[in-house]
């Protein structure tokens, strides 16, 4: 038995009707791990159903399917493998196995096997469920296969018997036995959603199971809910957490540790932050066992070069860092696309942790793996894609963020709820006053909800090819042309994009997509946040404690600038307009002189 070493894989087998593929799930879900269902994956390669699998190509097809597929799976890290039922019995596929992860069988009697097949609870579609339940005595026929697979079940290193037990109490033990035979640590990750967002009212509910056992769900989920909120990035080339909570950074060289990182981490900062968590995450990260060196660049904008990329490389070089080390960027927007960038290019790539301590890092830069640096002509021109292998977001460390910062960070929060999720736009609507007030449980729950939304994108479009990403855009074609057009020095990122959403609102209600009460609506939550709504002289000034006049950026301008974005690529602009509220439109062919009527409305005094 694997005791006390690091176990790598979770296989988990048994015979049909035990839960295997509802546990596993549940378990990769706690765990934060990967899920891969050999079946499941079968399915997905040949097009149909198992069953058909069987009958058109015969039996000897499907476990040459399975075997190549489990050959796959066992070059996996922190994955739960589901497997069919009969996979073990194959010596080859048991080695495999073994080698690679920690086996346990879930048990049933066949009484209970037999029920469970016919109210088709917690079975996989697997080949023998039709066969069985086709004969005259389907539970002889459970009894007699299940006693000819009982020797290979039985060189599991664990066995749970499944009777009485719910989907969420069978995941509990397997995990229990996860901990009892490796050398991990107590805290297991809850992963609120996969691809999707953490939501307080969708909770896991497992089909199937009496209500009892489905309420003891939903009160843990409720329960780990208030600690580390995280949900998972899954890009073809990389699946990683990110994890949201209040008072994290205490956690940080243990998750680092649970993401099978380890050796010296160089904590990438900027003075600001530096100065106020440096100490910390430096003392956290050695007592999780790893080295640590600090580079502390300045703060600022103009920090995000080719220079200062340099300068990490010497940093780097100096202190000897190999490619089994790992880079933390510990700050806002700035250090992770700086962080991020030098990671991503010495010694061609190393790992690394994203620690956004800014609401925009927590709720944008900081996911999606997009790094880079200025070059004088333009902002972020030199980057590349790398994604991190985990990000920690510690909401508390926005109680030291400046505040203008942090109005700006809500833009984009704002932002998601508009495209994609009225729900969380209600949600928002609803707790302005706690949120401004940074209450440390809705806090979590919007920054986690909004990580969960770019992260979903990210996970469909990883390197902007497909164009799933253009989604994130809205308000950002005027946004960047404000930015552009007063040299980014009159704006904070997100102040323009507040401008920039009224400006698609009202061009989509121009187009007769969107009502009235909805551009109001979003108006007004970006008011109470404290954002910009148009271009007038009195919105921006008293933000900015200083004279000027919105009137004095022309139209011309800002059209110009709007035209020559990068991302319109000479051709006719793609519009991120809305339909409704969490629901979002692209549209290319939008008149002209409707784009310089909303403009013409939003610098109006
Ligand atoms: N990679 C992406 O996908 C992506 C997306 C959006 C933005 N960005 C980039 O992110 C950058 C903007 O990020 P930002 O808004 O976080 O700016 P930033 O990193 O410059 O941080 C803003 C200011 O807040 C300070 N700060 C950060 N966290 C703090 C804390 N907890 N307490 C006190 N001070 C703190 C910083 O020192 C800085 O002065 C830009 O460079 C932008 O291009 C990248
Ligand atoms: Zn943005």
């Amino acid at each position: 038995m694997k005791v006390g070493r690091r176990i790598i894989n979770l296989v988990i087998t048994g015979f049909s009707g035990t839960g295997k593929s509802l546990v596993s799930k549940e378990v990769a879900r706690r765990l934060d791990w990967g899920l891969l269902d050999t079946d499941d994956e079968i399915v997905e390669q040949v097009g149909k159903p198992i069953a058909e699998v069987f009958r058109e190509d015969g039996e000897g097809r499907f476990r040459e399917l399975e075997r190549e597929t489990i050959r796959k799976a066992c070059r996996r890290r922190q994955t739960v493998i589901a497997i069919g039922g009969g996979a073990i019995v194959d010596p080859e596929n048991y080695e495999l196995l073994t080698r690679n992860g920690l086996i346990v069988c879930l048990e049933a009697k066949p009484e209970t096997i037999c029920e469970r097949l016919f109210r088709e609870v917690g079975c996989s579609p697997e080949t023998e469920v039709r066969p069985l339940l086709a004969t005259d005595n389907p539970l002889e026929r459970i009894r007699q296969l299940k006693a000819s697979r009982q020797p290979y079940y039985a060189k599991a290193d664990w066995t749970i018997h499944t009777d009485g037990l719910s989907i969420s109490e069978v995941a509990e033990e397997v995990i229990r036995a996860w901990r009892l035979l490796s050398s991990a640590s107590d805290d297991t990750p809850i992963v609120i959603a996969r691809h999707g967002m953490p939501k307080q009212s969708q909770e896991y509910s497992a089909p199937g199971l009496p209500r009892s056992a489905r309420n003891d769900t939903r009160k843990t989920a409720r329960r780990d809910s208030d600690k580390d909120t995280a949900c998972l990035v899954e890009t073809a080339t990389q699946s990683y957490p990110i994890y949201v909570g209040y008072g994290l950074l205490d956690k940080l060289g243990e998750k680092m540790k649970q993401a099978a990182l380890s050796g010296t981490a160089t904590v990438i900062s900027d003075g600001n932050v530096f100065s106020l968590y440096g100490s910390k995450v430096e003392q956290v990260l050695k007592d999780a066992g790893f080295g640590a060196n600090s580079f502390v660049v300045p703060p600022g904008e103009e920090t995000k070069s080719v220079d200062s990329a340099v300068k990490i490389y010497d940093f780097l070089v100096k202190h000897r860092t190999e490619r089994d080390d790992v880079i933390v960027a510990l700050g806002g927007g700035m250090v992770g696309d700086l962080a991020g960038f030098a990671a991503a290019t010495f010694l061609r790539g190393m790992p690394w942790v994203q620690v956004p301590t800014s609401l925009v890092g927590m709720v944008d830069a900081g996911i999606g793996g997009k790094v880079g640096v200025n070059h004088p002509e333009g902002k972020n021109l030199i980057g590349a894609f790398h994604q991190p292998n985990l990000v920690l977001s510690d909401c508390e460390t926005l109680t030291t963020l400046p505040e203008r910062e942090l109005t700006s960070g809500w833009a984009e929060v704002i932002k998601y709820g508009l495209i994609l999720d009225k729900e969380f736009f209600e949600f928002l609507e609803n707790n302005v006053s706690k949120l401004t007030k940074l209450e440390p449980h809705l806090l979590t729950r919007a920054i986690a909800r909004s990580a969960a939304i770019k992260a979903r994108v990210v996970s469909q479009d990883e390197k902007e090819r497909i164009g799933k990403r253009t989604i994130l855009n809205y308000g950002h074609t005027i946004g960047h042309g404000l930015e552009t057009a007063t040299q980014y020095r009159r704006f904070l990122h997100g102040e323009a994009v507040a401008i920039g959403m009224m400006g698609a609102a009202r061009l989509s209600q121009r187009l007769g997509l969107l009502p009235s009460e909805a551009v109001e609506r979003q108006q007004a939550l970006l008011q109470r946040l404290g954002l910009p709504i148009s271009l007038r002289a009195e919105t921006v000034d008293r933000r900015r404690g200083k004279k000027g006049s919105g009137r004095e950026l022309g139209l011309v301008a800002i059209t110009r600038a709007m035209e020559l974005d990068k991302k319109v690529k000479g051709k006719a602009i793609h519009w991120v307009l809305l339909e409704d509220i969490g629901k979002a439109v692209i549209r290319s062919d939008v008149p002209r002189g409707d784009v310089l009527a909303v403009l013409r409305e939003l610098t109006k005094r």
